[in-house]
């Protein structure tokens, strides 16, 4: 049944933003939510999945059925799947992981001076990316946030990241990608396919996401 068409699976999911700290007081980060992986898991949950949710911080509380793992920085995220990907069927990285970090974290906070500061920063893993060069059976999907160029950035994550899968949101439209309780995605996969879903609920299209994609590898 359609309730139980992930059973036996194990779905791991990456929510939320990451934080890089600066110092003591201070950090750099994004303005997701969460909203999209929680609805992601919950979602794999209701369709029977085992399903560990990887999670920057974010205020919500966590879906029935699921297994919170809480994390604070991209490194910390990058232990933590890796910990899961093995054992993953799917993968699902919603999150919105920090692609700099500063190269070193003050012990103490950093006190203001006269004029202007500069906070070096070096990169930090991409962790689909080192999952796609590592992938045995798993089904890879990542997510893209783009401004413009939707569907050819996607493609490219595609194709770079060796995904399966990109849920690309063009974060420019209202009510779409970060925040909202709503968003409007395409969802793009190997051999050039491509489908776009209508605007509806998180909750919704997390549902529809993974009715295709199951139905897919099915
Ligand atoms: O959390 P919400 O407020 O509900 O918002 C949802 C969302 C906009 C965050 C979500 O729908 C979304 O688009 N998530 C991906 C955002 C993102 O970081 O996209 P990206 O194009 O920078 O990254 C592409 C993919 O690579 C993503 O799957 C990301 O998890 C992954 N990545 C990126 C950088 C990095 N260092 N490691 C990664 O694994």
């Amino acid at each position: 049944s359609r309730e139980h068409k992930m059973a036996g699976k194990k779905v791991v999911v990456t929510a939320g933003p990451t934080r890089e700290r600066i110092d003591p007081v201070r950090f750099l980060t994004n303005f997701s939510s969460g909203k999209m992986g929680y609805a992601m898991a919950a979602a794999a949950a209701e369709m029977g999945a085992e399903t560990i949710l990887i999670s920057g911080p974010v205020s919500l509380s966590v879906p029935t059925g699921v297994t919170l793992v809480q994390v604070e920085s991209a490194e910390d995220m990058l232990q933590a799947v890796e910990a899961h990907y093995e054992t993953a069927d799917y993968v699902v990285k919603t999150a919105a992981v920090a692609d700099y970090r500063p190269e070193a974290m003050a012990n103490q906070k950093i006190k203001k001076q006269e004029g202007n500061s500069t906070i070096v920063l070096e990169r930090t893993v991409d962790i689909l990316k080192q999952l796609g060069q590592h992938k045995k059976n798993q089904v890879l999907i990542g997510f893209a946030a783009e401004t413009n160029n939707v569907s050819q950035y996607a493609k490219d994550k595609l194709t770079r990241k060796n995904a399966d899968y990109i849920v690309a949101n063009d974060v420019s439209e209202a009510q779409a990608g970060f925040e909202s309780d709503t968003n409007r995605v395409t969802i793009y996969g190997k051999h050039g396919f491509e489908q776009a879903f209508e605007m509806m609920t998180k909750q919704q299209l997390a549902r529809q996401l993974l009715e295709l994609i199951t139905d897919k590898e099915a």
